[in-house]
């Protein structure tokens, strides 16, 4: 029988777990055991208890966890001595950020750990049951209003009183991928009136089915997408170009949602100093980017600052604080992942699949490529 393991993450601020009651029941259900550390979903509310009724089995220690595990679910690339103790043709799956770790690869790869990093999902209808990266954003998206609003001197709707009447906030995101539209969706249900920008025109109808006005912005750039539909990174020249055009639009917003990326790259620089200092006192950035790096350039990743009247915070892991509803998304796209290796009925690794191809990053002591374009065909 395989035996699907999950540890107490121990990240900074992390509380969501990989797998939930509810998840492993039907695991159990498929055949597989289940295996985790006692109070690994204490942070998102499941009880041991809940797990053991499930049918998993839980044990005092992650050490014993990482040992017998056939699959380790992770949320976080583990530590190096995590890795020490894990054993060759054992398989470890999360959502890894393969490409910032090279150390923790290199030593995977001593250890000839098979390991998946789900980061590097194809955007392809059949792997969206398991995309964890849709997941994790919409939960970002529609956190970072929720958290701006509340931090915000103002109101976001309009309110008419007998005091006076309020006008609504405008709402600035920046990047209208999942996370950017579940920020417009949710700005505009607070109601705000928003407005929207992305390299990608193509989302422009997005943007307007949900009530925002997409910024009339044109670069002329040649290619703005690459493989998988993602936007490439582009040259200085057109960043500079990009962040003229913006500096209006970021100067009179009251919020600024700042979500732009582009995969294995750090984030693309759209707000500098001097445009935060063209913003009013009392409005507020909140950088989504900031683990890699920050839209904005006077980001401080983790943290919130005030820099002439403005906030910015650079929030590390926001599907974090919402760890009931985070872990129960997370748990069903492992389970999906999980079904990719079950049609063969036990644990084989098919590669002809392209969702395992893809997200694989080690394989029998060999390191893949880790760019999208780089994949093998
Ligand atoms: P992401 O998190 O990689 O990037 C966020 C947004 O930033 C993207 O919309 C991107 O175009 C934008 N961006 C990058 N550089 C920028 C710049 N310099 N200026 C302004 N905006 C910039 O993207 P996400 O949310 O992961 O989505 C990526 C693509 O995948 C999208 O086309 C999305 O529609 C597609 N997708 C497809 C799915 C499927 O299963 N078919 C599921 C989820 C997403």
């Amino acid at each position: 029988m395989v035996t699907v393991g999950i540890v107490r993450e121990t990240h900074t601020g992390e509380r969501r777990a990989a797998l939930t009651p509810e998840v492993v029941s039907r695991l159990r259900q498929f055949g597989y055991k289940v295996i985790l550390e006692s109070g690994a979903g204490l942070g998102a509310y499941f009880q041991d208890t809940a797990y053991e009724e499930a049918g998993a089995e839980v044990v005092p220690s992650a050490r014993e966890v990482v040992k017998r595990a056939d699959f380790l679910i992770r949320l976080h690339m583990p530590e190096a001595d995590e890795i020490e103790d894990m054993r060759p043709g054992q398989v470890l799956l999360g959502i890894l950020q393969a490409w910032r770790y090279p150390e923790r690869l290199a030593q995977l790869q001593k250890q000839a750990v098979t390991t998946f990093a789900l980061e590097r999902l194809p955007r392809i209808s059949r792997a969206q049951s398991m995309d964890v990266l849709s997941s994790m954003a919409s939960i970002a998206g529609y956190k970072a209003v929720i958290v701006a609003a509340e931090r915000f001197g103002r109101l976001l709707p309009m309110m008419v009183t007998a005091a006076g009447t309020i006008p609504p906030a405008l709402v600035l995101v920046i990047g209208a991928g999942v996370a950017g539209l579940q920020a417009i969706a949710t700005a505009r249900r607070l109601g705000a009136r928003v407005e929207a920008y992305d390299i990608r025109p193509a989302v422009k109808e997005q943007v307007e089915s949900l009530g925002a006005r997409f910024l009339p912005i044109t670069l002329e750039v040649d290619q703005v997408e690459q493989r998988g539909g993602y936007a490439r990174e582009l040259p200085e020249e057109v960043q500079r170009r990009q962040r003229e055009a913006l500096a209006t639009y970021v100067a009179r917003a009251d919020i600024v949602i700042s979500t732009a990326a582009v995969p294995e790259r750090p984030a693309p620089r759209l707000i500098t100093a001097n445009m935060v200092e063209q913003m009013h006192p009392g409005s507020l950035i909140v950088d989504l980017a900031a683990e890699t790096g920050g839209n904005c350039e006077l980001t401080r990743p983790g943290e919130w600052r005030e820099y002439r009247g403005v906030q910015i915070f650079g929030p590390l892991n926001l599907p974090a604080t919402v760890p009931i509803h985070a872990s129960q998304l997370l748990a069903r796209n492992f389970e999906s992942f999980l079904q990719l290796f079950r049609q063969q009925g036990e644990l084989r690794l098919h590669f002809e699949d392209e969702i395992l191809r893809q997200t694989c990053v080690v394989h029998d002591g060999r390191l893949f490529p880790f760019r999208a374009e780089d994949v093998p065909a």
